[in-house]
């Protein structure tokens, strides 16, 4: 089934010149690139995407650091694409990543863990919306 999902490139990629290796690594694995664009999410905007874990206790630290500096939202398309996608990206916590996936790469904590992507059909749906408009959906891919 070919699918959709939401990645980031979190603040702690960008900040490290990551953002190409990243987006390699998933091109290099047969997912396409439809839209992308780089922004810094307020705070408030940090909360509301990641409204899912306001009950947590790092929901303050991670909103925090998800708008402490600029991230690259991007919508990739393939076969499969969000479990692909959580696949390539390895564990939250990159102690316990599996060799050869981006945050066994390049992760250094569970906070500053490099990528998001969306974990199911679901937050997918809700995720790209967040970033991009139909038109830039549809116009662009
Ligand atoms: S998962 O994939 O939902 O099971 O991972 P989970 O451990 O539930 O973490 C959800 C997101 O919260 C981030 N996280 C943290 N941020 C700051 N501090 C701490 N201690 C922390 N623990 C987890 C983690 O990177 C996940 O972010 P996303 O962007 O969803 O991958």
């Amino acid at each position: 089934m070919i699918e959709r999902t939401l990645v980031m490139i979190k603040p702690d990629g960008v900040e490290r010149n990551l953002i190409g290796k990243v987006i390699s690594i998933f091109e290099e694995k047969g997912l396409k690139v439809i839209a992308l664009k780089k922004v810094r999410l307020s705070k408030d905007q940090a909360k509301a995407f990641y409204i899912v874990h306001k009950e947590r206790p790092f929901y303050e630290d991670l909103t925090n650091y998800m708008s402490s500096g600029p991230i690259v939202a991007l919508v990739l398309e393939g076969e499969n694409a969000i479990k692909r996608v959580r696949e390539i990206m390895g564990a939250t916590d990159p102690k316990e990543a599996a060799e050869g996936t981006i945050r066994k790469l390049f992760a250094i904590d569970k906070e500053k863990n490099t990528v998001h992507g969306s974990d199911s059909p679901e937050s997918a749906a809700k995720e790209i919306p967040f970033f991009f408009s139909e038109y830039e959906l549809i116009a662009l891919s």
